[in-house]
Order: C-alpha cells, then structure tokens, then sequence
C-alpha cells in the first residue's frame, strides 16, 4: 500500500493534547500499516510552552501563536483541544475558512455554535469530526451517525458524565457523603476545570445537545433541555433507593414520543438489574434503543487522556481517509435541511413514576395529611416505607414510590403540603426511569 502523508497542527497540549502526541509517536506504525496514512503532527500551539507535561512534545514543535498553525499551508487537520467557547470558537472557525479540516472534542463548543460550524464547514466543503466530545473513547458519535442510520431512535439513555457516575456509585458503595467523594473525583482528575460544569448536569446537557442532533437532525436551543444536577442526591436517598431495588444515576435522556423530542438530564433511579444501573466509577455508557436494531448499549472510559485521544486519533484518520478517496465530507446534521424549525417538546408534560422523601415530625395524622394532598392532586401512591423512629420525638423519613403521575401535578400537591404542613420539611423528589 502506499502510504500517503498527513501534516497536523494541534492546537492546546492539555492532557488529551499530549494523550494525542503520545498515541501517534507510539501508534502511527500501526495505524500506518492498517490504513496507508502516516500522521505526523507539524506543530503545536499553547498559551504555556513552558509547562511540564505528562508526555514529552519537542520543544521545536512549539507556538504561541495558533494562527501560525491555521496559515501553515501543509497542515490540512488542525485539532482544536483548548475548550471553552470564546476562543475555541474563533480558532474553529478561522481555521475552517481556511480550508481546514477540524477534529476537536469539544462538547460545550458544538452544543452552543455547532449550527454555525457545521454551516460554515460545508460552505467550505471540510471536515469537522468530533468522537472524542461525547463519551470519550467510546465511538458513539459513529455509531449514531452511521451505524444507526436505518433506524428511527426511539430512546437515548446515558451516563455521560465519569464525574458524576464516580460520585453517586461511590457514595453508594462507601457510604460516604456528596462532598468527599466530590473532592476524590477532582483529585483522581475527572472532574471538568469548574465542577459545576460536571455536578449541575451542564456537561452532560452540552453531550446529549450533540446526540439529539445526529439522532433527531437538530440542535436544540440549549436553555430548552431541562438540566437538574447531582448536588441534592445524599446517601439517605442512595440508601432508600437501594433498599427499594434501585440504582441513582445521573443521566441524560432524549425520547422521541407523539409531540417530538423530549429531553433532559437529571438524576433518576433506575432499576439494579439493568445494564446502565451497572455501571461503575467514572466509566460512562449509552444506552440507545432504535425501531429496527432494538436495545444496544456501548460502554467505557468517557473520559482521560488516552481514551479521549484514542477517539481523536481516530477522527484523524477518518478526515485522511476520505481525503484520499477523493470523496466529499457530508454534513454530520441528518436532516439539515429542516433543522432549523425543530424544538423540544415542553417539559410542563413531563409524567412518570417518581421517588418522594418526606422528613417529618413523628405525630398522628402526619402521613394521612400528605397522602391526602397528594391523592387530591391525583398522585397514585404505589408504595410508602416509614422508617422506624429510633428515639422518642424528632423526625422520621417518609418514603412514597408513587403510580405514573403528571410532575405539574406532583410539583404542585408537594408546594401545597410544603405551605400547609409546618412539621414536614421540603420534600426530596427523584424520577424513576424505567429503561
Ligand atoms: N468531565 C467529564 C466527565 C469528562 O466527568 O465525564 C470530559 O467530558
């Protein structure tokens, strides 16, 4: 086979930045002799040269300057690894009117301006790949764009963020609170550089965004998906749930149903003896059930530095590849052509089944108060555990596993209970996902 030269301009030498150097000094032989394309980055560009880093870069291959990169005229990939939205933006964008083609793995950049690139990359007539933005190493984005493509998706259910899944199954195992496991993930190097990003759902909204769109051909606004993160869910919770039969996981979820995509990310328990209830540490999995393929899963590291690069590392190779064939790159939007007009359904139609905890003073009437709000409301009650008071006063917990129920309804009968009973304190309420 001959083999056939591709010059590459990384821009940010982060973690994934070097996981990527790494995986090509080690791996290029290899990818060589499977597909004829020698990849070789040509330069490097970060605002710190300086900086000790995990894996040696040369120093010669070294800029300041990112432009540098983008006018290189024998650079024909330029990697875009500096995260944020501002910067990144500009770079991507610059780089694509100049005829290059983009791998980057940046979640939070596509969710916001990815209608914008993918626009400007096919008035351009250039690649922009992006495997490693969704689920690190796990080749999701493929498998939605291609692999899936005879099928309507009827689901999408995802742990798509390692930080969160690393808390809540540590908690769970550990029996340890929200804040020590917080600062082990930060110590074991999950979490994003502001962990509000990982614990409030953002980054698993900004992954589900990139998901509905090669699923359903549009990219939703982003304020339209319902986000709700980790930071109320304690080891009480984890501890009841657990005893009910049930795994809290944070997912992020996309339905197609009669009145369009609904979407959300939230924490939900999920029944133990399913795949994604499974799921451990900062390992991530999707969880896609299509009208012709049925369920499937795909499973692994979503996160770090060579996963991460692997996904990358095999962008790069797709772009040279089609490059060499002659062949056009295609839009990744599916349906492009409407995608403009599609918004999400409203969550004010939000049902289901859901996990309610009331903390209460131990008193007679207490329970036939609220289960008498909640009945006029039309919450169905499946279930309920009162937890035995183990010294005379104080307060018990009070645990409702209720019927499918509209969450308007629920939301309401629980600020009603919240107003007119002063011996209850806010109700904890958690969704139950059957999947
Ligand atoms: N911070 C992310 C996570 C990894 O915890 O999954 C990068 O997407």
């Amino acid at each position: 086979m001959n083999s056939h030269s591709v010059d590459i301009g990384l821009i940010g030498a982060g973690t994934i930045g070097c996981g990527v150097y790494k995986t090509i000094s080690e791996n290029k032989d290899i990818i060589e002799k499977r597909t004829g394309i020698r990849l070789r980055i040509k330069k490097v560009a970060d605002i710190d040269i300086k900086r000790k880093r995990p894996v040696k870069i040369p120093r010669k291959l070294f800029t300041t300057d990112a432009r540098e990169l983008i006018d290189d005229e024998n650079i024909s990939i330029i990697i875009e690894l500096i995260g944020g939205t501002t910067a990144a933006r500009e770079l991507v964008l610059a780089a694509i009117r100049s005829g290059k083609n983009v791998v980057t793995a940046n979640k939070a950049l596509l969710a916001h301006h990815g209608g914008e690139i993918f626009r400007e990359a096919a008035a351009n007539g250039v690649h922009v790949a992006f495997e490693a933005s969704v689920g690190g190493g796990i080749p999701i984005i493929k498998a939605t764009h291609e692999s899936y493509v005879a099928n309507n998706i009827l689901s999408i259910h995802g742990i798509m963020n390692g930080t969160c899944n690393y808390i809540l199954h540590n908690m769970s195992e550990q029996k340890k609170g929200f804040d020590e496991m917080l600062q082990r993930a930060q110590k074991e190097g999950y979490a994003e550089a502001d962990p509000s990003f990982d614990i409030d759902g953002i980054d698993a909204a900004h992954k589900l965004s990139i998901l509905i769109m090669l699923a359903y051909g549009f990219f939703p606004e982003f304020d339209d998906i319902y986000v709700e993160g980790i930071r109320n869910i304690s080891s009480t919770d984890i501890g009841f749930a657990e005893q009910l039969g049930y795994k809290i996981k944070l997912l992020a979820i996309a339905k197609s149903t009669d009145s369009g995509v609904q979407a959300g990310v939230y924490p939900a328990l999920i029944r133990k003896n399913t795949q994604l209830a499974d799921v451990k540490d900062a390992f991530n999995a999707i969880h896609i059930v299509g009208d012709k393929v049925g369920p499937t899963m795909l499973y692994g590291m979503g996160a770090g530095m060579l996963p991460t690069a692997s996904a990358v590392v095999g962008d790069l190779v797709s772009i040279a590849k089609t490059a060499q064939n002659g062949s056009q790159p295609a839009p990744p939007m599916l349906y492009a052509e409407d995608a403009g007009h599609r918004t999400l359904v409203s969550t004010d139609g939000l049902s289901g089944r859901y996990y309610l905890r009331f903390q209460v003073e131990d008193k007679p009437g207490t329970l036939g108060k609220i289960t008498t709000i909640l009945g006029k409301c039309g919450i169905s009650i499946e279930s309920i555990i009162q937890q035995t008071r183990e010294t005379n006063g104080g307060e018990v917990p009070i645990i409702i596993m209720t019927h499918e129920s509209v969450e308007k309804s629920l939301r309401k009968a629980l600020d009603r209970i919240r107003k007119s009973m002063t011996s209850v304190a806010d109700a904890i309420f958690i969704r139950i996902e059957e999947i």
